[in-house]
Parts: structure tokens; sequence; C-alpha cells
């Protein structure tokens, strides 16, 4: 039994890891020393530098930077970093009024790091603080920068109660409520990968927001996950890992990423076994990589999230459509929801007048094709055809919407445009 639950958990945390990963690290970066070091034999820094973005970030390339807390009204104190202008030896920074802001949110397990982790040239964030707009960097509630509380202390298993329902009804509007009254009452263009294009479709369905934002780009929309092309991801939910570890009372899911990268070291380190495959059938191969930005980008994550929010996702994999959290049982849900099953986000109903750019890739295995296809049949067939644009990109995986060296032009470029369009 015991053993049994061992196994399952390792297969669990493998295909989180991949989740996350979602790229072909071992092509990238060598394991077989347990550290991580680059193809080309430059190792990664032995611990990083205390992640303050602001600090190592944005201020070690000359960018100005501002560190805000937001209280939600769960009371979780998230941090929201801005870089109000572009380079600080840049005399086009002009008046800040004129400066549009962008709120940019990050995916499952990274924070509003993974925005700034390549060059200037590279870096998404840097991107649009020189292009004229007034950039601002949300990190959900369990990350690093976010793990303050009104009451409620990380040690406690009820900081950790919550999925990303509760992110889509608390830390989203917290974040963009600031933005908005921060920059003057300003409507926000929203910037979101993976899960957070998940939290602004929810919203969306329930006609939330909408006053504060001026318009959305999807990257890797994440909603419908039932037909991911991630085997692993799909057994691991068949499997109820997600609330087997929650069982044996792990609420937090940090320390068994810790364990999920050592055990992924070990596996990488099997010369029997090809990394390769096992990632490619895990999460899909990523096309463009820069090698010294998958190595910062690795040193930043896992960040950590709740185990809740795992059980949730692994419950949009087995099942069609996408709904609120499930309790497990009518009577938990009566009490939460006074309903038996929980309720459908129902994104048919996301006014049609929302300015969107859905952008999504050919190789990416959890905005993957099929769910991708799916979801665009639900938006784009009422919405105003002036206000939906979509594209796609056939050799993009996951992680290459935010640090391929290629973005810039490829995502970056089209995405300025469309801004200037709304
Ligand atoms: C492992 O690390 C040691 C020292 O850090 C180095 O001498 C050795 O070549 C490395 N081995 C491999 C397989 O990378
Ligand atoms: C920027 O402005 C300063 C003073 O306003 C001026 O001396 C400098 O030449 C300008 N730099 C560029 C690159 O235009
Ligand atoms: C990758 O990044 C490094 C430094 O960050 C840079 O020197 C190199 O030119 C980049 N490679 C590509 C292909 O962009
Ligand atoms: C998060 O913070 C902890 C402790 O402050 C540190 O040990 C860890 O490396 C950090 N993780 C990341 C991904 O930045
Ligand atoms: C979802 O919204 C659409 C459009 O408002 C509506 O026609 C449909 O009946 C709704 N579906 C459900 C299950 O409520």
């Amino acid at each position: 039994m015991i053993l049994h639950n061992s196994m399952a958990t390792s297969l669990f945390l493998m295909s989180l890891l991949m989740l996350f990963l979602d790229s072909n690290p071992c092509t990238a970066l060598s394991w077989r020393n347990n550290s991580l070091v680059d193809d080309i034999g430059i190792p990664c820094p032995v611990s990083p530098h205390p992640f303050t973005m602001c600090k190592s970030e944005a201020e070690a390339y000359g960018y100005p930077c501002e560190d805000h807390k937001v209280t939600t009204e769960d009371g979780y104190i998230l941090s929201l970093k801005r870089i109000p202008h572009g380079h600080d030896t840049d005399n086009s920074t002009g008046d800040q009024k004129t400066r549009q802001p962008i709120l940019l949110f990050h995916g499952l397990f990274v924070d509003g790091v993974s925005w700034l982790l390549g060059t200037p040239e590279q870096s998404l964030g840097f991107i649009l603080a020189d292009g004229g707009f007034d950039v601002w960097l949300a990190n959900t509630r369990g990350t690093n920068t976010s793990r303050k509380h009104t009451s409620l202390s990380p040690k406690d298993p009820a900081f950790w109660d919550w999925s990303w329902d509760q992110i889509a009804e608390y830390d989203l509007p917290a974040v963009l409520e600031f933005v908005y009254h921060h920059t003057g009452r300003q409507k926000v263009h929203y910037i979101g990968h993976s899960l957070g294009t998940l939290i602004i479709l929810a919203a969306f369905s329930e006609h939330k927001l909408l006053h504060l934002v001026r318009s959305a780009v999807l990257l890797c929309p994440i909603a419908y996950l039932s037909r991911t092309r991630s085997d692993l991801t799909r057994l691991a939910a068949q499997m109820f890992l997600a609330e087997a570890v929650y069982r044996i009372g792990i609420h937090e899911f940090n320390p068994v990423g810790k364990v999920a990268a050592q055990l992924l070291a070990k596996v990488c380190g099997d010369p029997k076994i090809d990394c390769h495959d096992v990632f490619s059938a895990l999460a899909g191969p990523d096309c463009c990589l820069n090698k010294s930005t998958t190595c910062a980008f690795m040193l930043h994550a896992p960040q950590p999230t709740s185990m809740r929010n795992l059980i949730h996702l692994s419950q949009m994999v087995r099942s069609e459509g996408v709904r609120r959290y499930d309790y497990g049982n009518a009577k938990e849900n009566m009490k939460h929801y006074k309903q038996p099953h929980p309720p459908l986000y129902n994104l048919s109903s996301i006014p049609t007048h929302v300015p969107m750019l859905l952008t999504h890739g050919g190789q990416d295995f959890l905005g993957d094709v099929p769910d991708t296809r799916h979801l665009l049949k639900t938006l784009v067939r009422n919405h105003d055809s002036d206000n939906i644009e979509v594209q796609y990109l056939p050799d993009y995986a996951h992680a290459d919407f935010v640090i391929a060296y290629n973005a810039p032009r490829l995502v970056y470029e089209p995405m300025v445009d469309f801004f200037q369009r709304h």
C-alpha cells in the first residue's frame, strides 16, 4: 500500500514537473551531475540570487522598477511589480499619462519573473516597457513574493485552501483594479499565459472585469483540458494522484516539487533512459529556447501553488467543460454552491465585443490543438469579427511563448500591433 502510494506519487510528481517545464530540458541542459549544466558546459549559477524581481532582473538592466503590495478581498497580500517606462537612458519615456498600462499574468508553477528571464531584447516585460507601455507584473498567491496574508501563515493548511477559482475571483480583480486606479483610471491591456488565460476567460464568462480591461491577449489559451496530448498528465489525472497527495496532508505543492526535481535528475541521469522521449511524451517539444534563458527559467521554478489547484486542473482533464472546483460530493458542493454539482463557467456567454487575440502553438501538449480548437469554436463563432484574432505557430510549445528567442518577432510584434488597433 505504502509502496503503491509512493509510486503513484512519484509518477504524479513527474507529470506535474513536466507541466511547467514543458520543454526539452535534456537537450538544453544536462542533469547528469544533479545540477543544471547547459550543453555547452556553462553551469547555471549554483544558488540563484534571492529572487526579488525588481532588484535582480529589472534594475540589473537599468530599468526602473516599483514593488507594490495588493491585498485581496480574502486576505492574501500580493506583490505586484511595475516597470513604468523603458530603459533609464532612453529619452523617449515621455509623459506617464500617455503610457497605456499592461498587466502580465503568468501561468502555473512560475511567477512574474518569467516575463523578464532573457535579455531586454528577448523578454516581453522589457520589450513592452521600451515600446512605450506601463508594464505591471502579477504574482499569484503562494508564489515566492506573494506569501503573506492578513491572518494566515503559509504553514497553515488554510493558507493553501484555494484553486484557480479564487485566483480568478480575488487575485485577478485585486491587481486589475489596483492598476486601473493607480494609472488614473485607464483601462488595462491584459496578457495572460496558460493559467493566466483561464482565469480571465472565467471572469469574462461571468461578465466580470469588463469595465477594467481594454483588450486581452491569450498566450497558450487554456480552458478545456480533456483532450490533452500529454499522456502522463492524463494518467496522473486518471489515477487521482493530486487527490492522493492532498489526502496524506500535503496542501502546498512546493515540497513535492523539490522531490520531483530530484527524481527528474535521477531519471535523466540514467543512460538507459532517453530523456528526450520522456519529455516529448509529457509536454511536447519546445522549438526555440535559448539555453541560457532556459537555465534561468529552471532556477526560478517551480514556484509554489496549492495542491487543490492541481486537483482542480486534474478534474478538468477528466471531464468536459470548465467548472468550478468539485468538492467531490453533493453535500459539500451544496454547502459552497447551493447546487449538487459545481457551477459551469459558460464560455459561450463571454461578451462578443471584448477585443481578444489568441495565440497558440502546434506542439503545445497542454494548450493542445484539439482543446484550443474547441475553445475557438466556442469563442469565435459569435464574437464580433473585428474584435477577435487568432494566431497559430505550428512549431511552438508551451514555454516558447514566454522565453523563445524568436518570440519577439513571431509573437510580441503582432501583439503590439494588436494593442495599437484596440
Ligand atoms: C560533474 O561535475 C564535476 C565537477 O563539478 C566535473 O568534473 C565532471 O566532469 C562532471 N561530470 C559530468 C558528467 O558532467
Ligand atoms: C537625452 O536627453 C538629454 C538631456 O535631456 C540629452 O543631453 C541627451 O543627448 C539625450 N540623449 C539622446 C540619446 O537623445
Ligand atoms: C541567448 O542568450 C545569450 C545571453 O543571454 C545571448 O548571448 C545569446 O545571443 C542568445 N542566443 C540567441 C540565439 O538569442
Ligand atoms: C523561493 O524562496 C525560497 C526561500 O526564500 C528559496 O529558497 C527558493 O530558492 C526560492 N525559489 C525560487 C524558485 O525562486
Ligand atoms: C451559455 O451561454 C449561452 C449564450 O448566452 C447560452 O445560449 C447557453 O444556453 C448557455 N449554456 C448553459 C449551459 O447555460
